[in-house]
């Protein structure tokens, strides 16, 4: 993002380089190995050598060699060392773009230039000359570790109660307009108040289980017992931090489950950064959102299937925790209607009731129930935007076939520019009538994917 690159020094030092490649996994997120192996130091070698998909004219401006280059798109692949890749990265980042390459995992270092050119114009080439410029991220579609996969039709939606197309539920417009402000506030205030979330901190385990303990008692204290409701911490493989899950039971459990969710870390990435990650809108706020999204669940109508809400681990290592949730999905062939992402909620950029929807790495067809559903329910304007590459877990579902969307706080450019630094928190920029605002469309969302019974199941106090 602009912000980090805004920051970079001019000089190159072993602290530079070291940052640099975090940002270049950063930005690209091509797979959580690629995030592990910077991770664990042994991609930091400036004198290392790589395979890569690089932007030509970044090639061209540092005066580095391509072995090919594909005309239409100007991407070359090239064979370039640590310290090269950092030059990239930052040239990169002053033109307002994330890393400006990427590491292609099918390749040795040691690979010859003819095999890595027959690589890419038999990989990546094709991909690229087609038009699929925007992101090399989509380059990597054919190696198995990424499996991005295309737009997936979602399912005919509007299966609950009968009612005219269109027409919204009483009973799902009466629980949006409970949704709290001060709820919100207090939850991001809490959240900002931990010295920082970062995944790799052991600390950050303990706030997990705070923020668990505090949603228990919150839902007991005002659950209708209509749906139960249970919470989960699941253990990772790439990082020591859980992540949070409450699954609301349905009458059809296990079936076309309703997905939401959000990541639970921060992280400080500034210059010099010390370890102060607030990270009230980044992502204090998508968390708070789920969790007012919950206190009002507990008090819906009953479900016609599963809701779960994830509070992700490791979002900022790579998409560590959702990748893996999302991973184990897919192997055992679960049935998701939909996944909605909230990371972001805090700052009108684009102006009070404007929203960003995310048109990379996510469903065409879910994009427009969401449209629909803001129609009915919140009446925001949504604007069509993209992130470049795979930006948040969202990206994680869409990857391993699951219809998901992103909507947030507001068009990429105009996005938050002090996040993940120690200036990422409440101010008087932030704006809870904003956030709650996706607090509302998360909430219609659930409960219009999840298709609230009939009238006369519901619960009477
Ligand atoms: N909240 C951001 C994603 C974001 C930032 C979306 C700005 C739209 C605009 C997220 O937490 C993040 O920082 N993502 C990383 C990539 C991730 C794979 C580590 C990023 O954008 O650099
Ligand atoms: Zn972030």
């Amino acid at each position: 993002m602009a912000k980090k690159c805004s920051s970079n020094p001019p000089s190159l030092n072993s602290k530079f380089i070291l940052r640099n490649l975090w940002i270049v996994s950063a930005c690209l997120s091509i797979s959580p190995s690629w995030a592990h192996s910077v991770a664990d130091h042994s991609d930091l070698f400036p004198t290392q050598a790589h395979w890569v998909l690089v932007d030509a004219k970044l090639l061209q401006q540092l005066k580095l060699e391509a072995a090919a280059t594909e005309p239409n798109s100007r991407v070359s692949i090239a064979r370039l060392n640590g310290a090269d890749r950092a030059r990239i990265a930052e040239a990169a980042h002053e033109r307002g773009a994330c890393g400006g390459h990427e590491q292609i995992q099918d390749l040795a270092p040691s690979t010859s230039t003819r095999d890595a050119v027959k690589w890419a114009k038999e990989h990546a080439f094709p991909q690229l000359a087609a038009g699929h410029r925007r992101s090399l991220e989509v380059t990597l579609q054919s190696s198995p570790s990424t499996q991005a996969t295309p737009n997936t039709p979602s399912l005919p939606l509007n299966v609950g109660i009968p009612r005219a197309p269109g027409a919204a539920d009483a009973r799902i417009e009466s629980l949006t307009r409970q949704v709290s402000e001060t709820n919100i506030e207090d939850h991001i205030r809490f959240l900002s108040g931990f010295a920082n979330r970062q995944h790799k901190n052991a600390a950050t385990e303990q706030v997990v289980i705070q923020f668990r303990d505090r949603l228990t008692a919150q839902l007991k204290a005002i659950s209708n017992g209509v749906n139960p409701w249970s919470f989960d911490l699941i253990r990772h493989q790439s990082t020591p931090m859980s992540t949070l899950r409450l699954k609301f039971e349905g009458q059809t459990p296990g079936q076309d489950v309703v997905v939401l969710g959000g990541h639970f870390d921060s992280i400080n990435q500034s210059w010099m950064g010390g370890q102060k990650a607030p990270g009230a809108d980044d992502n204090a706020s998508g968390s708070a959102n789920l969790a007012e999204i919950a206190r009002l669940i507990a008090q819906a109508p009953r479900l016609q299937r599963d809701v779960e809400i994830y509070w992700y681990a490791g979002e900022e290592g790579g998409l560590l925790g959702s990748a893996e949730i999302a991973k184990a999905a897919q192997s055992a062939k679960k049935s998701v209607r939909g996944v909605l992402q909230l990371d972001m909620t805090l700052q009108p950029g684009s102006g009070r009731f404007k929203i960003g929807s995310m048109t990379d790495f996510t469903d065409a067809n879910l994009r427009e129930d969401l449209k629909r559903i803001n129609t009915l329910y919140v009446g925001a304007e949504i604007i069509d935007d993209q992130c470049g590459y795979g930006c948040s877990d969202h990206a994680s579902w869409h990857r391993h076939g699951f219809p998901a969307i992103m909507p947030t706080e507001a068009k990429k450019r105009d996005m938050n520019k002090n996040i993940h630094t120690e200036r990422d928190v409440l101010s008087a920029s932030s704006d809870l009538t904003h956030s709650a605002m996706f607090a509302k469309l998360g909430l219609a969302f659930a409960l219009d994917l999840s298709g609230l019974a009939s009238p006369s199941s519901i619960a009477q106090p």
